[in-house]
């Protein structure tokens, strides 16, 4: 199974995302947990140079190297570990890309799909957590602000396109309050994957 965590900066995925595969592996499942950009020695090297701050990239290079990140993490390391029958926990994936750079920066979105579903070789999760908060509550958790994560407009638009995509997926995606306690928010998702498994309800 391939599960995904989205949500803008400072909803607390990164946190949701270690503790669901803590708790997988302590119950022996064979799991990965990867991140984007990021995930595999490619990827971090990509994910310093975009990140870095004050570094002015026009909007399609940064979309292209998140996608370069994607790509190689998804040839390299997630699409080997589905194929060998493991569970894949990704700290974001397409839809960041989505949210952040067509609804935030206002890329064009039928053409990044398209560039998408060449790069992921039209890999998708099966199940994405989009970890919803207001802009203003996020700002308070930032450990520290990264070029993303300064101007409040964009984080609002970030914040609608993640919810419009959810609108637009409610199989795929769950959204959950972010401000729910953090055990609450574990169980609502290991519910989900069990439901995922059996196909019934816990
Ligand atoms: P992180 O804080 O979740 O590690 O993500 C790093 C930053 O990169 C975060 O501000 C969101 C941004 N980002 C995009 O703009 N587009 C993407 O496709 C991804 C994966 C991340």
């Amino acid at each position: 199974m391939f599960v995904s965590f989205e949500g803008i900066d400072g909803s607390g995925k990164t946190t949701l995302a270690g503790r669901l595969y803590e708790k997988l592996k302590a119950e022996g499942a064979d799991c990965i947990l990867t991140r984007e950009p990021g995930g595999c020695p490619a990827g971090e090297e990509i994910r310093k140079l975009i990140l870095e701050p004050g570094c002015d990239l026009p909007a399609d290079a940064e979309v292209f190297l998140f996608l370069a990140s994607q790509c190689v993490n998804t040839v390299n390391r997630i699409l080997p570990a589905l194929r060998d029958g493991k569970t894949v926990i990704s700290d974001r994936f397409y839809h960041s890309i989505l949210a952040y750079q067509c609804y935030g920066k206002g890329y064009d979105r039928a053409f990044v799909e398209r560039l998408c579903r060449t790069a992921l070789r039209s890999l998708a999760p099966d199940v994405t957590f989009l970890l919803d908060i207001t802009v203003d509550e996020a700002a308070k958790r930032f450990a520290e602000p990264d070029r993303f994560t300064e101007d409040t407009a964009f984080l609002e638009r970030v914040r609608r396109g993640f919810l419009e995509l959810a609108e637009e997926e409610p199989e795929r995606i769950v959204i959950i309050d972010a401000g729910l306690p953090l055990e609450v928010k574990l169980d609502i998702v290991t519910d989900k994957l069990y439901a995922l498994g059996t196909g019934e309800k816990k």
